[in-house]
């Protein structure tokens, strides 16, 4: 195995999944904070009150759409909420991040929840008890010689945007998202170097291509412009953190997943790149090239999309692209034009099952070789240096009689995507990170379960939020120590 020096082996979570203690020391609400727990069967829901001051529940379909008009999202006392307590990283960060330096981790990715720094977003102080937690983890970190990557902005928009001005779809929220940038980045100079502004900020769109002519030109509009407005956020945010410390590198998040043609029929050649565009380039044209690519007339026109989109926008988001390309990886999906086959879907796409891969229960398939297929793809089109971000197996884990967790398929999976990387590297890709989905269990983001385990260790809590929290190393914990330690070699 070729890994390079100085390669940086690590982990990743993020605030609203892993944290808990969703209302203390001041925090705000985010959307998981009114999201109930759901399965692969059962969709999560946000709960709300309605005008005439009744409690419902609607299909949680990221953007504040889905509740009735005049309706306030709340948190209901009759409802179980995952992401309230989730792993209670909050107070057990200390024993975390020191198992995680066990494991001889060089880099943790986390996210810093917004909320807890502008409880409602639009604040005019910063939250102090918010600033001090995080101020408290990095340190714990640099205790370790781990280096803190650090998104931005993971899923959780404080709430109170959402109500009170739409959420996304309104630009006041990328000044407000700028001035919440500017105050970590000022914050934690001296602390963290890496930075990401948005996770999987494609999804926005990719999430409606899933229901295809079910999806609304109204939903496209809306979703394109979130995406535009968040593009501004984002070029404004690395050219200010270029400003602040021009050390920093600022990197992108997007949601990889590998497309394959379902046939060798040309149509379905065609739909396959025309798949790559609208789910793959168009956030990472727009964010490592600092301009729309040549088809996304092509894609506003299909759905009647009109942006409002300004000269000054242009120019920032030409004078503010990413240092560095980054994105999770975990399936690959074919894309076909053919009614006959058997569809899949998992991560926010769909496609036809893929008769030479396998498929996880949650029905995400296994592929490390379209792992290697997207390294080398994005590279030959950016050139700039990439990082694995979130790459792991959900699975069912069986904690045997004597405490002990033996999960060989994790490590199975864990070496084969290990061995991909590494045969991108031989291929001149230059591949700076891996941070594993996930170091250490937490809330599932797509079905809020906490039996879909991804972590390295394994955390004492089921679906209703009995258990000890206790934290125990699964076999893979020690697996990946040896690979951390040998650099790859030894897999
Ligand atoms: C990515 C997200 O979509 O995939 C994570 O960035 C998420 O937040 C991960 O947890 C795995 O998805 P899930 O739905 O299995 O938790």
């Amino acid at each position: 195995m070729t890994f390079p020096k100085g390669f940086l082996w690590g982990g990743a979570l993020a605030a609203n999944q892993a944290e808990g203690a969703y209302n203390i020391d001041g925090r705000g609400l985010v959307q998981t904070d009114v999201t109930t727990g759901g399965s692969v069967d059962s969709p999560r829901f946000v709960t709300y009150i309605d005008k005439d001051g009744n409690p419902g529940k609607a299909k949680s379909m990221g953007h504040n759409g889905q509740i009735p008009e005049g309706a306030k999202f709340a948190v209901l006392e009759t409802e179980y909420y995952p992401n309230h307590q989730a792993v209670d990283f909050y107070h057990r960060y200390k024993e975390d991040i020191k198992l995680f330096a066990e494991m001889g981790y060089s880099i943790l990715r986390l996210s810093i929840s917004w909320a807890r720094i502008f409880p409602n977003g639009d604040d005019k102080e910063p939250n102090q008890a918010g600033l001090d937690f995080y101020r408290s983890v990095f340190e714990e970190c640099r205790k370790y010689n781990i280096e803190p990557l650090v998104s931005i902005w993971h899923f959780d928009t404080p709430l109170a945007l959402e109500e009170k001005y739409g959420g996304w779809t309104n630009r006041k929220l990328i000044d407000f998202y700028v001035k919440y940038a500017e105050t970590i980045f000022n914050e934690y100079t001296d602390l963290v170097k890496y930075w990401l502004t948005f996770n999987e900020i494609n999804n926005t769109t990719m999430f409606l291509d899933m229901f295809g002519s079910a999806a609304s030109d109204e939903a496209y509009q809306e979703g394109y412009q979130i995406l535009h407005n968040q593009f501004v956020a984002s070029a404004k945010t690395v050219q200010l953190g270029h400003k602040i410390n021009p050390d920093f590198i600022i990197g992108n998040m997007i949601c990889g997943i590998t497309f394959y043609p379902g046939t060798c029929d040309p149509a379905d050649i065609l739909a396959n790149q025309h798949k790559w565009e609208s789910g793959i380039y168009y956030c990472g044209d727009v964010q490592a090239k600092g301009k729309y690519g040549t088809y996304a007339k092509r894609l506003w026109k299909e759905h009647n999309v009109v942006l409002d989109i300004t000269e000054e926008d242009l120019q920032d988001l030409k004078n503010g692209t990413v240092d560095i390309y980054t994105f999770s990886y975990y399936m690959s999906n074919n894309i076909t034009t053919h009614t006959d086959q058997e569809m899949v879907s998992g991560n926010f796409s769909t496609g036809a099952k893929n008769p030479y891969l396998t498929y996880s229960d949650w029905g995400w398939a296994h592929d490390p070789v379209g792992l290697q297929y997207y390294l080398e793809k994005i590279y030959d089109r950016y050139e700039l240096p990439l990082m694995v971000v979130e790459n792991g197996l959900g699975a069912f884990d069986k904690v045997e009689e004597d405490g002990s967790i033996h999960d060989d398929y994790r490590i199975d999976y864990h070496r084969a995507h290990i061995s991909a990387m590494a045969d991108a590297i031989d291929n001149g890709v230059n591949l700076i990170a891996y941070t594993t989905w996930g170091c250490i269990d937490i809330v599932s983001a797509g079905t809020g379960e906490m039996r879909k385990r991804y972590g390295f260790i394994y955390v004492d809590i089921d679906d209703e939020g009995h258990g000890s929290l206790d934290r125990t190393p699964k076999d893979s914990f020690y697996w990946y120590q040896k690979v951390i330690e040998t650099n790859g070699a030894v897999l």
